[in-house]
């Protein structure tokens, strides 16, 4: 064993033992499947150092500069494969090639007599997925260059399919293609959220068995719907994000961010906004506020989280949600941050909003997710209802 290789073994059970000690991996299976495949080959653009940081490795951008393929954060791979429930001799359709690491992953847990296709969009992103996926030792994954919203008829039923690019729909070749009591993990976006799902096709409708937070580029091609990104008064730094072809007007808003916010804290203290985003997705103009490191060093904006915040857009005005910490314990206190001639009243509806989410907090630790055919009768009320082109999905709680 060269220095080299022993270097990597070390960093990559360090990167395994840390997803394990924090609780992302739970399941030994892919555990060993983490700890076999050497995740460094699969990202030559990045030192082997950072390809055991586990973090995310974008490794493909447009000519505008916005990525379009990447290694996936280590940790969600993790959570993914988990979900998916990966058994040997499995056979089964990943979408999102990428650079062929999650591939090699499953190919590791299926073994011999399992078969694992891998389909991306992408002409030089699928012949680098098989050349990292030889150079590692798994060629006997079938890498296809395609449009995953078509499947692959090829090598369908599959026992599984996962999808590793951010869906804004279920189309149906991946019903037609999944074998009976097979599992769909899909990151679905939804108002612009978007959540790992493990879905099982029955009675008539997919079913969620389990749901994660997460975030994907979107999935282009057939079933693409972009995401736009408007920079308020064009170079702020701060950014509205929307998805379902809402519209935002950069003029006005950026016009907005120039005169004083209005901040009003809601009394809502929580250790954890799990779910604040999907309740607050109800209100008319929901986005997200994504916001550069200058625009933050700026103190320009202030979001609940570093990547961004929940936020929601009128035709001139904005608000986003905040924190502050609230006495010991890690609790925090939710508020909202307005601008703009409406940010009273938009600061009070968001604020409202907050407040019913605090109190429907218990019956939200429950949530699952049904995606019914478009167009079938009865579909039932939930949390969140949200038609789509081929599905229409509704977010149900456990109350
Ligand atoms: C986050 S990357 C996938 C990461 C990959 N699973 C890995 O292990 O490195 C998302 C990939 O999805 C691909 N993609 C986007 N839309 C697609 C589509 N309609 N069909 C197939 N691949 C698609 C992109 O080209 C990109 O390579």
């Amino acid at each position: 064993m060269d220095i080299d290789t022993t270097n990597t073994l070390e960093l990559r059970n360090a990167m395994v033992d840390r997803l394990r000690e924090s609780g992302i991996i739970t399941d030994t299976r892919v555990e060993n499947a983490m700890r076999r495949v050497p995740r460094h080959l699969f990202i030559p653009q990045a030192h082997f150092q950072r390809a055991y940081t586990g973090e995310s490795v974008v490794t493909h951008r447009d000519e505008q500069g916005v990525a379009t393929s990447s290694a996936s954060e280590a940790g969600i791979v993790a959570v993914m494969l988990q979900q998916l429930d990966v058994q040997p001799g499995h056979r089964i359709l990943e979408i999102g090639a990428g650079t062929g690491y999650n591939a090699a992953l499953l190919a590791q847990m299926t073994g011999p007599s399992g078969v694992v296709t891998s389909i991306d969009i992408d002409a030089e992103v699928t012949r680098e997925a098989r050349e990292h996926l030889t150079a590692a030792g798994y060629d006997t994954v079938r890498v296809v260059c395609g449009d995953g919203d078509l499947g692959d008829v090829e090598s369908a039923p599959f026992d599984r399919i996962i999808v590793t690019a951010g869906a804004w729909d279920l189309p149906h070749a991946w019903r037609e293609q999944l074998a009976p009591g097979g599992v769909l993990v899909v990151p679905l976006r939804m108002r612009g959220l978007t959540r790992s799902l493990a879905l099982q096709w029955e009675d008539g409708r997919w079913r969620s068995r389990s749901m994660h937070e997460c975030g994907f580029m979107p999935i282009r091609g057939l079933g693409g719907v972009a995401e736009r990104n408007v920079q308020l008064g064009g170079d702020s730094g701060v950014f509205i994000r929307t998805d379902e072809g809402r519209e935002a007007d950069p003029e006005a808003l950026g016009a907005a961010l120039k005169h004083p916010p209005t901040l009003r804290w809601t009394g809502a203290i929580t250790r954890n906004a799990k779910h604040v985003d999907l309740w607050l997705s109800h209100l008319d103009g929901f986005c997200r506020m994504i916001a550069t490191a200058p625009a933050l060093e700026r103190g320009l904006v202030r979001p609940i989280y570093p990547w961004g915040s929940m936020a929601v857009v009128t035709s001139n005005s904005f608000a986003y949600l905040l924190q502050r910490p609230s006495g010991a314990d890690d609790l925090i206190e939710l508020g909202v941050c307005a601008y703009g001639p409406d940010s009273n009243e938009l600061a009070a509806a968001v604020a409202k909003r907050v407040t019913a989410w605090q109190h429907a907090q218990s019956s939200l630790s429950d949530l699952w997710v049904e995606v019914y055919p478009a167009g079938v009768a009865n579909i039932p009320e939930g949390v969140l209802n949200i038609a789509k082109r081929n599905t229409h999905v509704v977010i149900r709680s456990g109350s």
